[in-house]
């Protein structure tokens, strides 16, 4: 029987909850792999916090030393959230040779490179299943299951939060304002929602997960980030008008050309797949050139489904080191440089509130024109005006640059634009 000693950093929801978990499994493993998987030690700020019962207090340390220094301590799991001191402790285990297991999608995307360079140096594994999807194990499947694949595209919701407010206000016909406050009530959006409102949280997940499904680094500061707080009950209205749900997706392609990435609200045809993922569920949308298009669909978030996608990275990586296999860096890094492609073709939903005047439906559709944007639908629902006529556009896909440049060239006495979104392409 091999004993292997465990630290974990941090012990609030999830770092309590996969103490609970190895608690439950520790007999199975010992039974099933030989191997004592025993807590040494846990780090947290505050000694005097009341912990759950099955949290042994004697464990308890408020110096990280305890935990990053013992060279018993072989396998770190960090519950700590937040970019520092998360990022510097992780780098720390694994440049001293401990494997890393995390579900900090924030250091993890925004410290990708040093974590890996960390990996490396002390031959160490990182794994992070549960950073993205929660209980979906859609990390294991881009590294292992995809390999033979060359992915081109990943559409996903990977933001439990907005997904819930979305579906909420598209299903009950509620606004923004008050769905969120019904969902922070219940616990399902922070205090503070900007993070899940304004897709910093998918903007952090789509890093991670673009990377390891192009083989290519996708920093977070290459990619387009806009929240879902300006998406109105009127646009929610006219997108099932036009057979369309809207939904917050991470998306990102890797062409010939460069990669594109971003997160926004968007259009999504209620034939596709993803229209169907409703409340706190996350799916991810792809194409590999072998597989061809997948979804994986799954709850994304909860201290449980955490936990567990946790405890099994660490089960995982003790059977692989327990047995001197060579440890797995779970994530490809290639220095490759790729450039972002400038531009990017996309169908557009146009908003606007314009003059109850004659020639103004004329005007928009020739400023269109002449950016050579086609008009797909137009919806004007004049019982419900709010100021002036309402025209919404619906456009084929054109460059965005020509939307954006047709769009600043309306006659701003005619029409006033009240909303702008993405159209995810129908075809599959
Ligand atoms: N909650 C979820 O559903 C969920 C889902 C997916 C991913 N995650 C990720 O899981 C991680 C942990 O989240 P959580 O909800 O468990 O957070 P949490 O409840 O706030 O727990 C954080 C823990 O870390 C300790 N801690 C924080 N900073 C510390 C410091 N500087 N020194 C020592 N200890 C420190 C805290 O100690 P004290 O207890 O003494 O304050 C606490 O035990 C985050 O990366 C989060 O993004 C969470």
């Amino acid at each position: 029987m091999k004993t292997m000693y465990i630290g974990l950093l941090g012990c609030g929801n999830i770092g309590s909850g996969v103490a609970k978990l190895l608690g439950e499994m520790a007999g199975t493993i010992r039974e099933s792999y030989q191997i004592e998987p025993v807590i040494k030690s846990i780090l947290v700020r505050d000694l005097t916090k009341q912990r759950p019962e099955y949290v042994d207090p004697s464990l308890l340390t408020v110096d990280k030393d305890k935990v990053l220094r013992d060279p018993e301590i072989k396998y770190v799991v960090e519950c700590l959230g937040g970019e520092h001191p998360s990022a510097d402790w992780m780098c720390e285990a694994l440049r001293a040779g401990k494997h890393v297991v995390t579900a900090n999608k924030m250091a993890l995307a925004l410290h990708w490179r040093e974590l890996h360079e960390a990996s490396e140096a002390g031959h160490a594994t990182l794994y992070y299943e549960a950073a993205v999807g929660g209980a979906m194990p859609i990390i294991k499947i881009l590294h292992d299951s995809l390999q033979a694949n060359r992915i081109d595209r990943l559409t996903a919701i990977i933001n439990g939060t907005t997904n819930y407010l979305l579906t909420r206000m598209t299903d009950e016909g509620l606004d923004y304002q008050d769905v969120l406050k019904d969902a922070q009530a219940l616990g399902l959006a922070e205090p503070d929602p900007t993070a899940d409102v304004e897709g910093e949280d998918a903007m952090y997940k789509l890093s991670i997960l673009a990377s390891l499904a192009f083989h290519r680094h996708l920093p977070v500061s290459a990619i387009e980030r806009e929240g879902m707080t300006h998406v109105a009950q009127e646009d929610i209205r006219n997108a099932h008008e036009l057979g369309y749900r809207i939904k917050l997706l991470a998306h990102a392609t890797h062409t010939e050309e460069g990669m594109d990435a971003y997160v926004s609200p968007m259009l999504v045809p209620e034939n596709h797949p993803l229209s169907s993922v409703k409340g706190a569920f996350n799916a991810v949308f792809l194409h590999g050139h072998a597989c061809g298009d997948m979804m994986i669909y799954g709850r994304g978030a909860g201290s449980a489904p955490t936990a567990g996608a946790m405890m099994s990275d660490l089960i995982n990586v003790i059977l692989e080191t327990a047995n001197d296999h060579a440890s797995q860096v779970q994530a490809r890094e290639n220095d490759g440089c790729v450039p972002m492609i400038s531009d990017r073709t996309s169908a557009f939903y146009i908003r606007l509130s314009a003059q109850d005047a004659t020639g103004v439906l004329a005007h928009v559709a020739a400023s269109l024109s002449s950016h050579q944007i086609g008009v797909k639908a137009l919806l004007q629902p004049v019982e419900r005006a709010l100021e002036g006529a309402q025209i919404t556009i619906l456009t084929h896909p054109a460059s965005e640059k020509n939307v954006r440049a047709a769009i600043d060239a309306f006659d701003k006495r005619l029409v006033k634009v009240m909303n702008v979104l993405r159209v995810e392409a129908g075809e599959l």
